[in-house]
């Protein structure tokens, strides 16, 4: 049997959103986002017609929700304020309620031992500005930092942990490319221009949260997924997996921590003559702002292989011109969702960001395994017994102890996620949580994998 020891305060914990958790009562003055606003419009999009008004009902039952956390052994917890219930409309006043629930969720949390890791931007657009452009416009990326800076005045002395975006690629890819998330668009141009303006308003964030002089530290958190070369002696392959990485992961990645956008896509945005509106003084303030500290969410890998088929000019130019996804013979999968498992894929991500981004301060903020129809695997003591959720969890903790034993500087696991939350299009479609919730009356209920973390954080390890 062996033990794998985690070094002294690693945060444990969890990770969701606002959006993806709250829901919404009559009353609480919160605006619509894009999310309320297109299940309004087109539920059917919707797995089983479930609306984000729906989620889980945090924001009545977050007292209930901590006290979980406490027996699940969190020592540490990430959520998100929600833009449009805090600013709900465009006269830009603060909405009272929200103030008052986000403070006392916040107390709850340090009350009992639980540190809170807030993030101020989780795909959830206020609809008054997704009017105006969302993050295509300028103004936009105003108004971000107006409410970047009221939630630091707000919280900021409870709140010490800090992030600007949650995987700010998806609403670039989803919103703009793959037309997975509203607006549902296609457009390259755009997309370039959603993202720049995401990097851009992180790094005034960064830069206001500074000048606040509170003793916090701001980050990101990113989805990285590492791009594996069909054949890594095929320097086609090999290049094409490089360009799916500078699409993917460094778009982001690199403005973040280093202040500057990769070569390669600055090359390829300007041949395509699509490079985003800027203003002089932009880049200057990229290049000034980066992070203290790197979130990491790790899924899945990306396989890429060198561009086979022909290009598919339908939509005009694509990521997908560069390269062709590939699936790999044999690979591991899911069973009950299907997305690859590559567990070493955390521990590539964490040595790549030692040798390659300087061992910036980083932990791993999201990592964790979505499973259709969970009812199926309750026994008779009324629990989810999810030996997969455990395998899963424990096999990547493997490769992150692996990684911090060769130097790399994680300091923590986040798993997504706490209570079974709403996802998007997928709304409860898979659940993820240590946690479950039945939809018919918000019940929660511990899940085999809650309990064995807490173990897991207790003892700051586990054996197997
Ligand atoms: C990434 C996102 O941060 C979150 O919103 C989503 O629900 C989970 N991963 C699961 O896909």
């Amino acid at each position: 049997m062996t033990t794998y020891q985690f070094p002294e305060k690693f945060w444990w914990g969890s990770a969701a959103s606002g959006p993806q958790t709250e829901g919404r009562i009559p009353g609480d003055h919160k605006g619509d986002n894009i999310f309320d606003y297109w299940f309004s419009k087109e539920p059917e999009k919707f797995f089983d017609q479930v609306g984000p008004e729906k989620a889980s009902q945090v924001y009545t039952k977050y007292k209930e929700d901590v006290q979980l956390m406490k027996q699940t052994g969190h020592n540490s917890f990430r959520t998100s304020i929600q833009w449009s219930r805090l600013i709900p409309d465009e006269t830009g006043a603060v909405n009272p309620q929200a103030v008052a629930f986000y403070n006392s969720y916040f107390d709850e949390l340090i009350a009992h031992g639980i540190e809170p890791f807030v993030n101020l931007y989780h795909f959830d657009m206020p609809m008054y500005l997704q009017e105006k452009g969302g993050w295509l416009a300028r103004e936009t990326v105003e108004a971000y930092e107006t409410y970047a800076k009221t939630c630091f005045e707000l919280f900021g002395t409870k709140v010490k942990k800090w992030f600007t975006h949650n995987e700010p690629i998806v609403p670039v890819e989803a919103g703009y490319l793959y037309r997975w998330h509203y607006p549902e668009e296609s457009d390259m141009k755009k997309a370039v221009q959603v993202g720049y303006h995401e990097a851009l308003s992180s790094a005034l964030a960064i830069k206001a949260y500074h000048e606040t002089k509170q003793d916090g530290k701001i980050g990101i958190i990113l989805n990285l997924t590492p791009s594996y070369p069909r054949n890594e002696n095929d320097p086609a392959d090999v290049k094409a997996a490089q360009i799916a990485d500078a699409f993917f992961n460094r778009s982001f990645l690199d403005p973040a921590v280093k202040g500057e956008f990769p070569q390669e896509l600055i090359e390829i945005v300007t041949e395509l003559e699509i490079l985003p509106d800027m203003q002089e003084e932009d880049l200057a303030i990229i290049k000034n702002n980066t992070v203290d500290l790197l979130g990491i969410n790790y899924y899945q890998p990306r396989r890429v292989k060198a561009k086979e088929t022909a290009v598919d000019t339908t939509n005009g130019p694509m990521p997908e011109d560069y390269f062709d996804n590939y699936e790999m013979p044999g690979r591991k999968m899911n069973p009950y969702r299907g997305w690859e498992i590559y567990e070493k894929g955390i521990y590539d991500i964490l040595i790549n960001v030692r040798d390659n981004y300087g061992n910036i301060d980083c932990f791993i903020s999201e990592n964790g395994m979505g499973v259709e129809n969970e009812a199926r695997f309750i026994e008779a003591d009324g629990m989810i017994h999810d030996d997969y959720r455990i395998e899963f969890v424990q096999e990547h903790l493997k490769y992150v102890h692996q990684a911090i034993e060769e130097g790399a500087n994680c300091l923590g696991y986040h798993m997504w996620t706490c209570m079974d939350n709403w996802s998007w299009t997928n709304a409860y479609k898979n659940r993820y949580g240590f946690i479950s919730v039945d939809l018919a009356d918000g019940k929660r209920t511990i899940k085999k994998s809650g309990y064995w973390f807490k173990e897991v954080a207790d003892t700051n390890s586990f054996s197997i």
